[in-house]
C-alpha cells in the first residue's frame, strides 16, 4: 500500500476578484473551496492514475470534515486521526496579483500525535509512507524523525518532501525518493545555481548521503534524475500553465505509482515529468487522460 502522510492540511479557498482594494469592500467574481495539502495531492492523484492510497494524517472540525467528505466522494481511502481543534483554511486571492493568506493551523495534541504514530507500527515491509510538507510547530521538532524511525525499523520505505534541516536529517535514513525544486536544492546546501552543470554535484550528493532517487524539479525547464549509477535530464511538455498548485507532488504520485507498477525508475521519472505538467495546465490536479496525452512529449536523455 502506498500510504501518504499529510500533518497540517487545509481547505485552500480560491477567490477571483476583480481587483483587490485594500480598507474597502470587495466583491468576489468567483469563488471555490479545494482541499489542500501535499500528502493529500500525492493521493489524490495516484486514484486518478488507479492506484491503491491510503491518506493519512490529521483532520478536525467541520473543515476537516469537508476534506474527508471530499476524498469519499473521489474514493480516495483515509485513514486520518480525527483532531480537537478545526482543520485550517488557507486564502488564495487571485486578483491582479496574487495575495495567499495562509494560516498556521490547528494545534495537534500529544495524545492525538501519538495516534499518528501508532499508525506506523501497522506498517508492513510491503509499504510506501510519502511524507510532505512542513510539520507544523505545534508538533515536536523531531516529529518526521520519529515516523521515519518506525516506518524504517518495520521495513517499510518512505518518500519525503519536505525542506531545510527536515529535509537534511530525513536523507541519512534512505528514502526512496527525495524530489527538491532546485530552489529548495540550493537552499538545503546554501548555495545558488545558474546553470544545470552547477545543479549536478548536489544531485549526486542527494545520493551519497543517502537518497535511492532523487528528482530535481525544475518548473517549465525540465527535471533532473538520479540513481546510484545515473543521471538523466528530462524535458518537459509545451502547454499553457493554468495552476502549478500540486505540480511538485503530481510528480511524486506519477514516479511512486509507475515504480510500483513496473520497478522501471527511469520510466517512473517520465511519468512523474507527465504528471506534474499535466496537473500545471489544468485547474485542479491531474487526471489520467490528461497525463497520458502529454507522456510522448517527455524526452529523458542521459547526462554523462
Ligand atoms: N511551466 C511549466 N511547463 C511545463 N511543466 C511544468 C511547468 N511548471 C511546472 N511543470 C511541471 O511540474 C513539475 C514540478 O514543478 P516545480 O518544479 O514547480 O515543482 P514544485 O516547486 O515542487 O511544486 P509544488 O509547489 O507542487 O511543490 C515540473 O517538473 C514539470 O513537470
Ligand atoms: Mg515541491
Amino acid at each position: 500500500m502506498i500510504y501518504t502522510v499529510t500533518l497540517n492540511p487545509s481547505i485552500d479557498y480560491i477567490v477571483h476578484i476583480p481587483s483587490l482594494q485594500l480598507g474597502d469592500l470587495n466583491r468576489m467574481e468567483k469563488d471555490i473551496k479545494l482541499p489542500g495539502g501535499k500528502g493529500i495531492n500525492v493521493s489524490r492523484v495516484l486514484n486518478n492514475l488507479g492506484h491503491t492510497t491510503t491518506a493519512l494524517g490529521f483532520l478536525g472540525g467541520f473543515t476537516g470534515k469537508f476534506i474527508a467528505d471530499w476524498l469519499e466522494h473521489e474514493a480516495v481511502q483515509t485513514d486520518f486521526v480525527e483532531i480537537e481543534q478545526d482543520t485550517r483554511i488557507n486564502v488564495k486571492v487571485k486578483a491582479d496579483v496574487e495575495t495567499e493568506i495562509n494560516a498556521a493551523g490547528p494545534a495537534v495534541s500529544q495524545e492525538e500525535a501519538g495516534k499518528l504514530l501508532n499508525q506506523m507500527d501497522l506498517l508492513t515491509s510491503e509499504d510506501v509512507v510519502v511524507l510532505s510538507g512542513n510539520k507544523p510547530p505545534t508538533l515536536p521538532e523531531d516529529f518526521y524523525q520519529q515516523m521515519i524511525e518506525k516506518i524504517t525499523s518495520v521495513g517499510a520505505e518512505f518518500i519525503i518532501d519536505t525542506t531545510g534541516k527536515e529535509l537534511l536529517s530525513a536523507i541519512g535514513s534512505k528514502p526512496l525518493l527525495v524530489k527538491p525544486n532546485h530552489h529548495e536544492l540550493a537552499d538545503l546546501f546554501g548555495t545558488a545555481f545558474h546553470s544545470i552543470e552547477d545543479i549536478i554535484p548536489y544531485g549526486k550528493k542527494l545520493i551519497s548521503m543517502g537518497a535511492k532517487y532523487a528528482v530535481i524539479s525544475m518548473a517549465g525547464d525540465g527535471a533532473l534524475f538520479f540513481t546510484e549509477t545515473d543521471a538523466y535530464q528530462a524535458t518537459v511538455p509545451k502547454g499553457k500553465v493554468k495552476n502549478s498548485v500540486g505540480a511538485g507532488d503530481s510528480m511524486i504520485a506519477g514516479f511512486i505509482g509507475t515504480l510500483v507498477e513496473t520497478s522501471n525508475p527511469v520510466e517512473a521519472f517520465k511519468k512523474s515529468v507527465a504528471t506534474g505538467s499535466a496537473t500545471a495546465f489544468s485547474d485542479d490536479l491531474a487526471t489520467k487522460k490528461e497525463i497520458e496525452s502529454l507522456i510522448n512529449q517527455v524526452e529523458i536523455s542521459k547526462i554523462d
